[in-house]
């Protein structure tokens, strides 16, 4: 085990409170795509035609084919050993809050598969960019639970049963806020938190990027988890160069 391991390890052992921030790179050993870099998602498509209020004005059609694809894509993928021993770690704990940008719903899944018979609410994460696998309507923003989706054309696209408007995917689009309930309770975490644990997050997208600073602000320690140095390594006091299926486990698991 490398110094930094043992070092992060026995930080994290000895913190009474704990917040985990993780980005599209601990679901990277799923088969879920991250966004940036060589084969990201935004070097394939771009974000403006697929990812905004106002691409969805325009072209509901295209929107809803790419979510389609990408709830489809995911729903093929499985929680990996890093969000496993994160959810087991959270349950056992109890004072650990996992705030997730990723909307594909590994760490609610692995929570749920950690928890068994007993209830998974101590490790289901803070999904501040939104869920996949919710829908939203996009006139009277009611949220529901997914309906399948024929994006054949724009009359056959999903609408609010409430006020008939088109149902959307519930996730942050650039240019739109935060839920801000939901970061409300990241920030009071990464606010008073011992630890601010980072994986897997390029952290460029804001506010998310924004909590380990605040953590380190009132005294904490951040600990980040990446096989590249990103913008926030300079701001972590141990940064393990690893991919996070291999390291998480090592940091958290009992022995
Ligand atoms: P990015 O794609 O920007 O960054 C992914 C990070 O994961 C990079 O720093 C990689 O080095 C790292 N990485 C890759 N493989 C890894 C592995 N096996 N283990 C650990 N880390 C690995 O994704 P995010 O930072 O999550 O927002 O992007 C933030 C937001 O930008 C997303 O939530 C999304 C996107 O636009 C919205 O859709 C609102």
């Amino acid at each position: 085990m490398s110094d930094d391991i043992a070092r992060a390890r026995a930080l994290l052992r000895d913190a009474a409170t704990a917040v985990v921030l993780t980005g599209a790179g601990i679901s990277a050993e799923s088969g879920v795509p991250t966004f940036r870099g060589g084969s990201g998602l935004w070097g394939q498509f771009r974000a403006e035609d697929l990812a905004t209020p106002e691409a969805f004005a325009r072209d509901p059609r295209r929107v809803w084919e790419w979510y389609a694809w990408r709830r489809t894509l995911v729903a093929e993928c499985a929680p990996n050993a890093a969000h496993r021993a994160l959810a087991e770690w959270a349950l056992h704990r109890g004072t650990v809050t996992i705030v997730t940008q990723n909307v594909d719903g590994l760490h609610a899944r692995a929570a749920r598969e950690a928890a068994g018979e007993d209830d998974p609410a101590r490790a289901l994460p803070l999904e501040v960019h939104g869920s996949l696998f919710r829908d939203k309507c996009s006139g009277c923003g009611t949220r529901s639970d997914p309906v399948p989706v024929d994006a054949t054309s724009v009359s056959t696209l999903p609408r609010c049963p409430r006020c008939g408007a088109l149902l959307r995917p519930d996730v942050v689009w650039f240019g739109e806020m935060l839920d801000q309930h939901v970061l409300a309770a990241a920030d009071g975490a990464a606010a008073t938190a011992d630890v601010c644990l980072v994986i897997g997050t390029s952290a460029l997208v804001y506010p998310a990027a924004s909590l380990p600073l605040r953590t380190r602000a009132h005294g904490g320690v951040v600990i980040e988890v990446n096989p590249e140095a990103t913008a926030l390594t300079r701001a972590a006091e141990i940064s393990i160069r690893g991919a996070a299926a291999a390291v998480v486990p090592q940091l958290l698991n009992e022995g």
